[in-house]
């Protein structure tokens, strides 16, 4: 199976490439933020509690997270693979995965990492929100999740250097010209 996590910071692009590899690779897509947000749509207790860390930019805990990725994930294990999109976001959910993974017989195949400029992901995001009203795509909160990125997501980029599995791709350009580079680094493995 394909196992590809799709990395980057917010506004990087991660669920408009996802779209792409799943229609071209016909992989399942996990986003764990479309995930919480369709639990706090249909106001669940789940949602409940999502929706006070969504809001202010924090991430929802480790424990919880790693549970509600197990069960969609098993949901597909007769699939071609998944993406992963948003998950891992921490040190903790990144080990999880590994030995869930393990656990199954399977492993990340790549993790593709999505770079793009801090302005570049302000402006993308400022612009999402005044369209689809977004509840976190707020300057103010946009800034919260930058910082979260930094402190607790980004070391994860060494995390998959370790664990060889890392690809850098540059998240600035046009859509097309974005997945053809994502597309190239899966056609290698
Ligand atoms: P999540 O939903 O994962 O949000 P995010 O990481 O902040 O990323 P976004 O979805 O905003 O951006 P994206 O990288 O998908 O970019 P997109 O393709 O949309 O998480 C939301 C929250 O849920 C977290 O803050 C946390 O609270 C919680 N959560 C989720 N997962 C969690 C986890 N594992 N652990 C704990 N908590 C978790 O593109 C953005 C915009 O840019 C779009 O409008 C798009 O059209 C545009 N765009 C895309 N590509 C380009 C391009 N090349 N040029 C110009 N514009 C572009
Ligand atoms: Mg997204």
């Amino acid at each position: 199976m394909l196992n590809v996590v799709i990395f980057g910071a917010p506004g990087s692009g991660k669920g408009t490439q996802s779209a792409r590899i799943v229609e071209k690779y016909g992989l399942n897509h996990i986003s764990t933020g479309d995930v919480l947000r369709a639990e706090i749509k249909n106001g669940t207790e789940l949602g409940k509690t999502a929706k006070g860390y969504i809001d202010n930019g924090q991430l929802i805990p480790d424990a919880l997270m790693i549970d509600i990725l197990a069960g969609v994930f098993d949901g597909f294990k007769d699939g071609k693979g998944v993406i992963f999109d948003g998950f891992p976001r921490t040190i903790a959910q990144a080990d999880a995965l590994k030995a869930m993974l393990k656990e199954r017989g399977q492993e990340v195949s790549v993790m593709l990492d999505l770079e793009v400029p801090e302005d570049e992901l302000m402006t993308r995001l400022i612009k999402r929100g005044q369209e689809t009203g977004r509840a976190d795509d707020n300057e103010e909160t946009i800034k919260k999740r930058l910082v979260v990125y930094h402190s607790q997501t980004a070391p994860l980029i060494d995390w998959y250097k370790n664990d060889g599995t890392y690809r850098h791709i540059n998240g600035l350009g046009t859509m097309d010209g974005i997945f053809a580079d994502i597309c190239e680094a899966i056609d290698k493995l």
